[in-house]
């Protein structure tokens, strides 16, 4: 028997020494301080203040597997600080789950979403998981400015600006304002799902409010596959419940995470005769531009199959920059 669990089990500490709280003070605390919130001294000797692992928000919003392979590599394989050490010479994986799991303890409130819940954005399916995001999004000659901003564990606030560019001289398209609740996440389910609301006010090229009530959901069914799912009604001023649509989306994750190809469907049924049905289907990729991941894109189309004419395919884009994990110029 070594020196230190004679000892301990001599005084009855009860913390072994490979337990993620005794290796935290031993690794973390000159920098990260012994309650995770960093500390004074080390934030002056230090180019960047190291992370407040306390900060629900901040780690809550990243999977395990993004901590453990920090602590593994050190801050510079994923372009942060140098600062952050690599643990992966000096330590057991197992020591290194541990230490990260109780880094992610030290949040401790309950409810957040879990960052393995926070699945890649597709192009037509609202995502469930609640984002602090700036995305600027086009669409064959339209093009939307979305900022998404997180109140509380399950909140998102969001606004969109519109612009289309096309034969009318007329290029403010309106804005969209919406919030979101995540009413449900499971991470042992590998799902979540939440309710949202957008409302459109006759601004630009809309002439009458819309306002549309949503459920949207996300899961991970088996490792590297993920189904986006959503189901809208549309209500227009005058007209009252104008259309329904479907939304459904799959994807499969590859290189290590790196690109998700997707493809979604959204079928829209207009109430009471108010128009044709319309089923479009949405072939893209998205791709993880920083190394952090912070910074993502998208490519893909939209081939109208069913619906009204002309029925004329379009080039579908964006681009999104999480501002909750990093700043834009910080991860690369
Ligand atoms: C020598 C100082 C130092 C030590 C020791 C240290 N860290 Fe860090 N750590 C930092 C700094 C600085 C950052 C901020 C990096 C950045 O944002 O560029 C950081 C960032 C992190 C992050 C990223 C947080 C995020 O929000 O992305 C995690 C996780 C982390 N440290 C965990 C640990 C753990 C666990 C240990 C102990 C095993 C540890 N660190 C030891 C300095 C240190």
């Amino acid at each position: 028997m070594s020196l230190f669990p004679a000892v301990a089990l001599v005084l009855g500490i009860h913390t072994p020494p490979d337990s993620g709280a005794a290796l935290f003070q031993e690794w973390c605390k000159s920098c990260h301080g012994a309650d995770g919130r960093g500390t004074p001294a080390a934030s002056t000797r230090l180019e960047v203040p190291p992370a407040d692992l306390q900060d629900c928000k901040g780690s809550t919003a990243e999977p395990e597997e993004r901590w453990v392979e920090i602590v593994s590599q050190g801050g510079a394989a994923f372009g942060l600080s140098l600062d952050m050490p690599a643990f992966g010479e000096a330590a057991t994986p197992s020591q290194i789950r541990a230490v990260v799991r109780y880094a992610r303890s030290l949040c401790g409130e309950l409810g957040w979403p879990p960052g393995e819940l926070n699945f890649p954005r597709a192009f037509l399916v609202e995502k469930a998981y609640p984002e602090d995001e700036w995305v600027l999004s086009a669409a064959g000659r339209e093009q939307d400015l979305i900022y998404e901003r997180r109140v509380g564990k399950r909140l998102q606030l969001e606004g969109v600006a519109r612009t289309v560019f096309d034969s009318a001289d007329r290029p403010f398209g309106g804005v969209t304002l919406a919030a979101k609740y995540n009413l449900w996440h499971s991470l042992p389910r590998r799902a979540l799902a939440s309710f949202g609301l957008e409302a459109t006010p006759p601004l630009g090229r809309q002439d009458r409010w819309e306002v549309e009530p949503f459920v949207a959901f996300g899961a991970s069914p088996a490792a590297g596959f993920i189904v986006q799912g959503e189901i809208t009604s549309t209500w227009e001023e005058t007209q009252g419940i104008s259309a329904f649509s479907y939304r459904l989306g799959v994807g499969r994750e590859m290189g290590r995470s790196r690109l998700v190809p997707m493809v979604e469907a959204g079928w829209t049924v207009p109430v009471d005769g108010g128009g044709q049905r319309a089923l479009s289907l949405y072939p893209q990729v998205w791709v993880r531009l920083s190394r952090l991941g912070h910074v993502a894109a998208s490519l893909g189309a939209e081939l109208p199959a069913v619906g009204p004419e002309p029925r004329h395919p379009r080039l579908i884009a964006f681009v999104l920059w999480d501002f909750g994990d990093a700043p834009l110029l910080r991860g690369w």
